[in-house]
């Protein structure tokens, strides 16, 4: 059997990550679509060093279809994502979009039969130093939802020590993840690492953004603990207080950042839903302002 191909749109702190890890296996062939050209792919994992040197292509013209694209972007950047769809996507093609929020069905759907994309939960923190350049703070997880794809997208990081694995309350793990990303928020707003949850008032503004997701995220269906508002800003105020997440990380470089994919759309979901959502609207509001 030949090797499987892997098109990965988006190198950046997830997609290098993936990318070095996914290059590790010798039943892969894996092709990086950039924007912005890198010499190589230097992951600081947690266990050591580990590099990789894909094949590189800058132009979508030069892509040809695969048997599996990652995608990899930024929520704000599916124009340019679809770019590389349109050549690398064949009749038996799988899209995985692997981006934070909880609408990336919604987002490719002009793009691809809805059949063809496959969600995922992304919980690997990740900072980029340079172009191929990474400090993985943890090994992580990816989760897909149950099924035949999800099961094959599983599979191909089976040499990893990154945990992908379905779930069959998929919804659940979108709003979980939603949960801790617009607590974060704050720390784009403030412009600070995420230690600066350990002070009490900010914690206190955290918890708040934190509980609205999390009616938000039930009004939908999620199956959402009691306590994983609070959980999520203990988590908060014990990882390393110097990491960065990667709304904070866009807000330094000075790009754009994911605030309706984070905030937004917790906003939208709850005017649909009846429920006030004052601490996401100014989050929206001031992290807007910021840019
Ligand atoms: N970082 C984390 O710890 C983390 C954890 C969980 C989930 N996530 C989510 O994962 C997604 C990716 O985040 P990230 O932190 O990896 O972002 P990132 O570091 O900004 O990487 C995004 C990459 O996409 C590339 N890109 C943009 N447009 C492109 C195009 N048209 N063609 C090819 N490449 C293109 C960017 O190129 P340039 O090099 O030119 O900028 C960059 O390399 C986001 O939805 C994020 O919320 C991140």
């Amino acid at each position: 059997m030949g090797k499987t191909t892997i098109a990965l749109i988006g190198p950046g702190a997830i997609g290098a990550t993936v990318a070095a890890w996914l290059a590790q296996s010798p039943d892969l062939a894996l092709t990086l679509c950039v924007r912005t050209p890198l010499d190589r792919l230097e992951i600081e994992a947690p266990g050591g060093l580990i590099m990789a040197q894909p094949e590189m292509l800058t132009d979508p013209a030069e892509a040809r279809p695969v048997d599996w694209v990652l995608v990899c972007t930024k929520a704000y950047d599916v124009a340019g994502a679809a770019a590389w769809l349109a050549r690398l996507v064949g009749p038996e093609t799988r899209v995985a979009v692997l981006q934070n929020g909880v609408e990336h069905v919604a987002r490719f759907a002009p793009y691809l039969p809805v059949e063809r994309i496959l969600p995922a939960v992304v919980d690997i923190s990740a900072e980029r130093s340079a172009p191929g350049r990474v400090l993985q703070r943890m090994n992580g997880n990816i989760l897909v939802p149950a099924g035949a794809d999800g099961e094959a997208f599983a599979a191909l990081f089976g040499h990893t020590p990154i945990e992908a694995r379905t779930t069959a309350d998929f919804t659940t793990a979108l709003f979980r993840k939603l949960t801790v990303n617009c607590a974060g928020g704050i720390c784009g707003i403030v412009n600070k690492p995420n230690g600066v949850a350990r002070d009490p008032a900010i914690a206190e503004l955290m918890l708040a953004l934190a509980e609205e997701c999390v009616a938000v995220g039930r009004a939908e269906g999620a199956k959402l603990a009691d306590d994983l508002a609070a959980s999520v800003v203990r988590g908060y105020q014990t990882t390393a207080p110097d990491s960065i997440n990667s709304l904070h990380a866009d807000r330094m470089a000075g790009r754009p950042m994911e605030i309706d994919a984070r905030h937004g759309v917790i906003v939208r979901l709850g005017e649909k839903h009846n429920i006030p959502t004052p601490m996401n609207r100014l989050a929206v509001a001031l992290l807007t302002a910021s840019q």
